[in-house]
C-alpha cells in the first residue's frame, strides 16, 4: 500500500491566488459584460514587457545555442559564472557588502526557494512568520510537517508574530525562542518597509537565539527611501544568521521568465541533531546539485543583462513605471476615503476596509460593483482580516481606471 503525505490534508482549501482565480471566473462566467471591463489588481504579476537589453541577451543566447560551436547542454546547477558574478560584485559588493560569487545560487523563483530551503533545515526547528505573511512560508511548512492542524487563527506549531498598523507592519521579537524567522521587506502583502534598526534588533535576536534569518528580499528594487536597508546584509552580523532571497521577477520583469537567486553565506551555522555547529552552505549546494539541474543558459544570460549600464536603466524606468501607479492608487483610496499603507517603497498598496466590512466582503464588493480584482487580506493571515491588497503591477491606463472606479465606489 502506498501513503500519501498527509500534511497535505492539513492546508486550507487552495493556494490564495488559484482560488482567487476560480472566483473571478465564476464572476466572468456569469457577467460576460462586466467581464469585458474586469481589471485585475490581485496577483503581484508585472505587465510590462521585457527589458530590451534582457530581450536583446536573450536572443543572442538562443543564436549560439543554435550552433554546434556554441551550443551548450547542463549548465553548472548553482548558475554560471558570469551571472552568479554580476549578482555578488553590483547587488552586494559594489554597496560595501561582503558576499563572494560562490554564496549566490541561482535558480527560477524565489517562491520555489522560499519552499525549498526546508530540505536543508531540521524538524526539530520552532518557526515563526509574520501575520499577515506570504502564504508560501506557512504552506510549505505545513507540507513538509511542521505544523499541526489549522484552525481560524492558522496553523498550530507556528508562532505568528502579528504585524499591525500600530507596529507599522513590522513584528515585535517575540519572548518566547524561534529558530527560523521568515521576514520579508518590502513587504508583501503590506508594502510596509523595515528600519535599519528594527532590521538589526531582529539580526541580533537571530545571532543571541543562534537563530536563522530567512530574508525575502524580492521588492527591494522599490527602494526608494536611502535610509532602508535593501540587503539584510547591510546589517552587521547578518552574514552569521541569514539567508537572502531576490529575484528577477520584480525588477526585471521576469515572473514569466523565471530567474531568481538565494545568497547562503559560508559563514552561516546551524545544529546538527546532536549539537555540532555545521555550515549550511555545502547542504545547500548539495541539495542544488541533486535536485536542480539549473536555469536555462538564455535566461540566465538575460539576467545578466539587466545589470549592464542599460539594462540598469531599463529596470530603473520599469521600476519608477510602477511605483507611478502605486501613487496614483494610493491617491484613489485615500480620496475614497479609505485608510491605505504601503505603495511608498513597494508595489502593493495595503487598503483598510470600511468598518463592519471583511476583506473577503470588500473583494465581492470591488469585483462585483467596480469589476476590479484585489486580494483580500483575510487571505495573508488572521491579522490580515480587515484590509486588502491593491498591486500596483499594471498599465498605467489601467491603474488611472482603477483610482477612479474606486473613488465611485459607494460602501
Ligand atoms: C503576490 O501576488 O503575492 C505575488 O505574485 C506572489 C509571488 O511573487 O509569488
Amino acid at each position: 500500500m502506498a501513503y500519501l503525505n498527509d500534511n497535505y490534508l492539513k492546508l486550507k482549501s487552495g493556494y490564495l491566488f488559484p482560488e482567487i482565480a476560480r472566483r473571478v471566473s465564476a464572476f466572468c462566467q456569469a457577467n460576460p459584460e462586466a467581464a469585458k471591463r474586469l481589471i485585475r489588481c490581485g496577483i503581484g504579476d508585472v505587465t510590462e514587457p521585457l527589458p530590451p537589453a534582457a530581450i536583446r541577451a536573450m536572443h543572442a543566447a538562443v543564436d549560439e545555442m543554435g550552433k554546434r560551436e556554441t551550443f551548450r547542454g547542463y549548465g553548472p546547477e548553482q548558475g554560471y559564472e558570469f551571472l552568479r558574478h554580476v549578482i555578488a560584485q553590483n547587488d552586494f559588493r559594489d554597496r560595501g557588502l561582503d558576499i563572494a560569487d560562490d554564496e549566490i545560487f541561482v535558480s527560477d523563483g524565489s517562491k520555489c526557494d522560499c519552499g525549498n530551503i526546508l530540505d536543508i533545515f531540521g524538524h526539530q526547528n520552532g518557526i515563526g512568520v509574520m501575520d499577515p505573511v506570504y502564504p508560501v512560508y506557512v504552506d510549505t511548512n505545513v507540507m513538509a510537517g511542521h505544523t499541526g492542524p489549522a484552525d481560524d487563527g492558522g496553523y498550530s506549531g507556528l508562532l505568528y508574530l502579528p504585524c499591525t498598523a500600530e507596529n507599522g507592519f513590522v513584528p515585535e521579537l517575540p519572548s518566547e525562542k524561534v529558530d527560523l524567522i521568515y521576514l520579508c521587506y518590502p513587504n508583501n502583502p503590506t508594502g510596509a518597509t523595515a528600519a535599519r534598526e528594527q532590521l538589526a534588533s531582529w539580526v541580533n535576536y537571530a545571532l543571541n537565539n543562534r537563530s536563522i534569518i530567512l530574508y525575502d528580499a524580492a521588492y527591494e528594487a522599490y527602494i526608494s527611501d536611502s535610509a532602508i536597508p535593501h540587503s539584510i546584509y547591510e546589517i552587521p552580523g547578518a552574514r552569521d544568521c541569514a539567508i537572502e532571497f531576490r529575484s528577477f521577477s520584480k525588477n526585471g520583469g521576469f515572473t514569466g521568465t523565471r530567474c531568481a537567486f538565494t545568497v547562503v553565506p559560508k559563514s552561516l551555522n546551524a545544529a546538527t541533531s546532536d549539537g555540532k555547529w555545521t555550515s549550511l552552505h555545502p547542504l545547500w549546494q548539495r541539495r542544488m546539485t541533486t535536485k536542480f539541474n539549473g536555469v536555462s543558459y538564455p535566461v540566465q544570460r538575460a539576467a545578466e543583462a539587466l545589470y549592464t549600464v542599460e539594462g540598469k536603466e531599463q529596470v530603473r524606468a520599469l521600476v519608477q513605471h510602477y511605483m507611478g501607479n502605486a501613487q496614483v492608487l494610493r491617491k484613489g483610496a485615500k480620496t475614497a476615503g479609505l485608510n491605505v499603507y504601503g505603495g511608498v517603497n513597494a508595489p502593493y498598496i495595503w487598503v483598510q476596509t470600511p468598518p463592519g466590512i471583511t476583506s473577503w466582503q470588500a473583494f465581492d464588493r470591488i469585483l462585483n460593483e467596480a469589476n476590479v480584482v484585489i486580494t483580500p487580506g483575510s487571505g495573508f493571515g488572521s491579522k490580515g482580516e480587515g484590509y486588502f491588497r491593491i498591486s500596483a503591477f499594471n498599465s498605467r491606463a489601467n491603474a488611472d481606471e482603477v483610482a477612479r472606479r474606486l473613488q465611485a465606489l459607494k460602501w
